[in-house]
């Protein structure tokens, strides 16, 4: 069983139920913002009923095609149980929770929380989880400095039990990685979804609370351009795509990968839901130690996604026969060359470094809390 529900399933019965204020509602909540998410969806809404919180999943927000069977949002789920975990480390609090039994009904939560008074220790992760974020700027090639951190980082037991795997971003792996995030990009369904979520224009990025925007994603001046282009005429897809855009992408891969510091998979043998939301749990917990250490992070789906749904009974229909044989094919390489069992597979990877440039990057604006969070009146309703 998975090690976030094992740690739910031992509820102290000498625990006794918080009464929160309004003060902590609204910590809680903002904790529960500082979580990543796949494209910036932000999927996930709140309710409170009484001192019990409803966290929901707006599935026409998650709906992505890179958000295969949800499995982006179930990552960012098992990120929330930890942001939650760490926020009520400073209230004396223990959040007991429930995960859903049926995640495809957007009606019912996927996770509901208790909160108990529990004598705790402050998390040292309290600053990394308001501090982190998502950096796609150029990072240090591999150095000693960067390998001692990372090493001390993977003596602690939730990040040092074979499921990460570290590895200097060589020729090899960089073509691997580099041809799976081609194989995606050449399906046009994932283009043009890719390209809604862009926040383009000034007042855009001013008011946007969801999607990706131009300064976060670190876009060149002309790509930013393009995208702007493709956005008010999206029929130019069919023609500047297979000219120019994917050639660009490519060499923006290819870019990225070789000006990285190191590259971090989480392999998982089991490909169940609560699998996912533990893979995300721990991702997030290694991602906020990277922080609280000084080492920038950058997620990067590409090759996991497609390994893992090659890997599922059920392929996403946007792949055709000959992507899914090729990213089998990316598979087979990625398992000789970091010695993995027959049923492991990659399902996150992230670029991690210290960034190379001072540029600053602007962050995506979180919404309100009262966006996120649903009236209490109103719980009859669907969310
Ligand atoms: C499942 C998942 C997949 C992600 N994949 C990528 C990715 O491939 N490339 C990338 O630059 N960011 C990726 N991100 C990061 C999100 O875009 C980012 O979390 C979001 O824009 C919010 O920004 P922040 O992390 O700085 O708070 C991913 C996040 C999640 C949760």
């Amino acid at each position: 069983m998975s090690q976030v529900m094992q740690s739910n399933a031992s509820i102290n019965l000498e625990l006794t139920p918080c009464s929160l204020t309004d003060e902590q509602r609204t910590a809680i909540i903002t904790a529960a913002q500082c979580i990543p998410t796949g494209d910036n969806a932000q999927p996930f809404r709140f309710k409170w009923i009484e001192n019990v919180l409803e966290v929901y999943h707006l599935d026409a927000l998650g709906r992505h095609a890179l958000n295969y069977n949800n499995q982006g949002s179930f990552f960012s789920l098992g990120c929330l149980i930890e942001a939650l975990n760490i926020e009520t480390s400073k209230m004396n609090m223990s959040p007991i929770r429930q995960l859903s039994k049926d995640y495809s009904n957007e009606a019912l939560p996927w996770l509901t929380v208790k909160f108990f008074s529990k004598k705790r220790t402050l998390s040292p992760l309290v600053r990394a989880l308001h501090d982190r974020f998502t950096d796609r700027r150029s990072f240090k090639s591999p150095s000693q400095e960067l390998s001692k951190k990372l090493l001390s980082l993977t003596s602690h037991p939730k990040i040092s039990n074979g499921e990460f795997y570290f590895a200097n971003p060589s020729a090899k792996i960089n073509r691997i990685i580099a041809t799976s995030e081609d194989y995606l990009f050449k399906t046009p369904q994932v283009f043009k979804d890719i390209v809604e979520t862009f926040k383009l224009t000034k007042k855009e990025i001013i008011t946007a609370t969801q999607g990706l925007t131009a300064p976060n994603l670190n876009l060149s001046f002309s790509e930013n351009m393009q995208l702007r282009l493709l956005r008010r005429f999206p029929w130019l897809v069919n023609i500047i795509w297979p000219l120019y855009l994917k050639t660009m992408s490519r060499l923006k891969t290819r870019f990225i990968l070789k000006n990285t510091g190191q590259l971090v998979f989480f392999t998982q043998k089991d490909l169940s839901t609560e699998a996912f939301i533990n893979t995300g749990h721990r991702c997030f917990y290694f991602w906020l130690n990277l922080t609280k250490e000084g080492i920038s992070a950058q997620p990067m789906t590409i090759t996991p996604f497609g390994v893992t749904a090659t890997a599922s009974k059920a392929p996403p229909k946007i792949m055709s026969s000959k992507f899914i044989n090729l990213f089998k094919k990316n598979h087979r390489g990625l398992k000789k060359y970091f010695n993995w069992d027959d049923n492991e597979t990659p399902t996150w990877m992230f670029r991690v470094g210290l960034p190379s440039t001072d540029k600053v990057l602007l962050r995506a604006p979180k919404k309100q809390i009262s966006e996120v969070t649903l009236d209490i009146s109103n719980s009859q309703k669907r969310p």
